[in-house]
């Protein structure tokens, strides 16, 4: 039987958990793991070389929990949904009321939210895990939700774990109560989509419009990650189009069948925002396309009937025009996704602080980007604010967007889809316009409906003399 010394354990040893087991040993933590499957544990432990002291392998639920200092602290890894609840109830009859559940995975927030309130007969926190393996192993961004007074008790070793911002903050906050963690790690991971699909925008436009080739493209996200639109993702991006394919010798890019996958927490972002009202497009166009590229035979059909699309593009746009629509674009995703959480903060009575949202997102996660250190100034200076209108981001975009509007212009006059970008102008452009036309929609609602409307001359008088018509 193990020693009960382990400061903190964890259950779940596939790709992340184990990468989270290291990290957390590496910086001096006495870790307890087991994993349903013994050999996966059996084989973790003998790969972990010189953190292995640190590391107790388990043999079976009763040893781990019996391997932990009391009050425990366990951190769940399995995959989101039911495994979870699973997990809960198998490890319930072992513990305390005072010992601590974390579930770590990409759980939905509503679950987060039912398991918070659910007389479990112990405690629990959801938080959000960003960064992938490396991050995992190496420095994630951490998004607590729960008990303040539980992410407290752990925060000394989550704290340690985490990626370091430039200035040194560590990239782990409690965000909130219940759900509030796994729902900003949602907000990241539609960002995430976002971001990626742009990106692939303007990757389509090099390839298509501009006839760049794979190595052209790697060289010029290179350039650009240099730039204001420094981040993992444009860095990753140059590294994607500069692979080689070790069996044909061709660009990888150019064997990679045309159809993301995914787990599906941008789409959750997508379905909170139409119950939040609030408008997140740019995260909406990112997931209709990752759904659209999946249907290849339609898509086969499409060109088949209406002819092979995109055309070149004859010198409407250069690829400086490609890097300020991007920085266009993605200033409009952040402002849309930092609303989206405001909008949360209010509707679920959360208190999300949005400055130390960008601040935890600076360093360790997917989307961290330079950008985000002048997103988190502006919005410490005023966090009701929409991002567009702080004075840093109005003015980039009054520099970027006549690029935003060249490059969506050109695709829609090419068959070159660029459904991201074209999404955020639209948005922006509903954005800066004082007189809209929905007054058409509630005149119509008015008409075959008796809706009513609101009148601009404040008169009392709200319905239309649509008489016979009616
Ligand atoms: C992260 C990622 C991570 C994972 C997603 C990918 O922040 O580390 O978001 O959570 O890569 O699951 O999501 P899809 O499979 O939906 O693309």
């Amino acid at each position: 039987m193990a020693m009960s010394h382990a400061e903190i354990g964890l259950i779940g040893l596939g790709t992340m958990g184990a990468a989270l087991a290291l990290n957390i040993a590496e910086k001096g933590f006495p870790i307890a793991v087991w994993n349903r499957t013994t050999s996966v544990t059996d084989s973790f432990f003998d790969a972990a070389g010189a953190l292995a002291p640190k590391i107790i392998p388990t043999r079976s639920l009763t040893e781990f929990v019996s391997a932990l200092k009391s009050p425990r602290a366990i951190i769940l890894m399995v995959p989101a949904g039911q495994a979870v609840d699973d997990q809960i109830a198998a490890l319930q009859p072992l513990l305390n009321s005072d010992d601590l559940i974390i579930d770590a995975g990409n759980a939905n927030f509503h679950d987060t939210n039912r398991r918070s309130s659910a007389a479990l007969g112990l405690r629990f926190l959801g938080m959000g895990v960003s960064g992938g393996e490396e991050g995992a192993r190496h420095g994630p961004s951490i998004m607590g939700g729960g008990a303040r007074a539980d992410w407290d008790r752990i925060s000394h070793i989550l704290t340690a774990i985490a990626a370091k911002a430039d200035d040194g903050m560590p990239c782990a906050t409690w965000m909130g109560e219940a759900g509030a963690g796994h729902f900003v790690k949602a907000v990241h991971n539609g960002i995430e989509y976002a971001d990626m699909q742009m990106i692939a925008e303007v990757y389509g436009v090099m390839r298509d419009g501009l006839g760049m080739d794979a190595p052209a493209v790697a060289t010029t996200f290179a350039t650009w990650n240099a730039g204001p639109l420094k981040s993992y993702l444009i860095e990753i991006s140059a590294g994607v189009a500069a692979a080689i394919d070790p069996i044909t010798g061709a660009a990888m890019l150019d064997v990679i069948l045309d159809a993301a996958g995914q787990k599906g927490t941008g789409r959750w972002t997508a379905i909170e925002a139409q119950h939040l009202a609030a408008p997140v497009p740019v995260i909406e166009a990112a997931v209709m396309a990752r759904n659209v590229s999946a249907r290849l035979g339609e898509r086969a059909k499409g060109e088949d009937r209406f002819g092979p699309a995109p055309m070149r593009l004859s010198g409407e746009i250069t690829v400086d025009d490609l890097e300020q629509a991007m920085i266009a674009g993605k200033i409009l995703c952040y402002a849309q996704g930092f609303a989206m959480i405001s909008a949360a903060s209010e509707a679920f009575k959360w208190a999300l602080p949005l400055p130390e949202i960008a601040k935890v997102w600076r360093a360790g996660c997917i989307i961290r980007s330079s950008m985000l250190d002048a997103m988190a100034r502006a919005l410490g200076e005023d966090a009701g604010r929409n991002l567009i209108l702080a004075p840093e981001f109005s003015d980039r975009l009054e520099e970027t967007l006549p690029a935003l509007r060249r490059v969506v212009a050109a695709g829609a006059l090419n068959g070159l889809a660029c459904p991201a970008l074209g999404a955020g102008l639209s948005w922006f452009d509903l954005m800066r316009t004082r007189r809209g036309t929905a007054n058409m929609i509630q005149g119509q609602r008015d008409f075959f409906g008796a809706h009513g409307f609101d009148r601009l001359d404040g008169a009392d008088h709200h319905h239309g003399p649509w008489g016979s018509h009616a």
